[in-house]
């Protein structure tokens, strides 16, 4: 796996917040060079974390997740249920499951910077 990702602040209707994007090339094993070569063939998925409006979800910090697959469609989970919004919220795995143990209790990995704007 190869990972890209982006930090930025995006607009949504009238509200503007923190916007992770992160871009996963596969498949398992591949190397920089191929993907640098062509990368549009070899994205597997694009996940991302957009933070929505105060009041949106208080308990996970107004984080709304989404899961594209290389095509655009949104990916979905083995019940058919799409994989944008409060995924993984009070289960046992998804999105929500596994990002709310991330260091810095702000829900992201890869930093712990404050993207918030506040
Ligand atoms: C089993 C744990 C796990 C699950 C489930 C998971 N993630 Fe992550 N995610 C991680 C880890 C670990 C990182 C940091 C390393 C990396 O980039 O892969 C990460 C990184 C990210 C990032 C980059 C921001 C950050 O936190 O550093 C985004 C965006 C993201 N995940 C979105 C999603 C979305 C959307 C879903 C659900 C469809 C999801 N993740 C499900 C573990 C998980």
């Amino acid at each position: 796996m190869m990972l890209e990702t982006f930090y930025t602040r995006a607009a949504v209707g009238d509200h503007e917040g923190a916007l992770v994007v992160k871009r996963n090339y596969g498949p398992e094993g591949v190397t920089a060079d191929e993907v640098i070569g062509d990368p549009s063939g070899h994205l597997g998925a694009i996940t991302i974390m957009f933070q929505r409006e105060e009041g949106y979800d208080p308990d996970t910090g107004n984080w709304f997740y989404a899961k594209y697959l290389a095509d655009g469609t949104l990916d979905q989970n083995p019940q058919g249920m799409s994989l944008a919004g409060l995924v993984g919220k009070g289960a046992d795995a998804g999105c929500i499951a596994c990002h709310q143990n991330a260091g810095g209790d702000d829900y992201l990995f890869t930093t712990d910077a404050n993207l918030t704007g506040n």
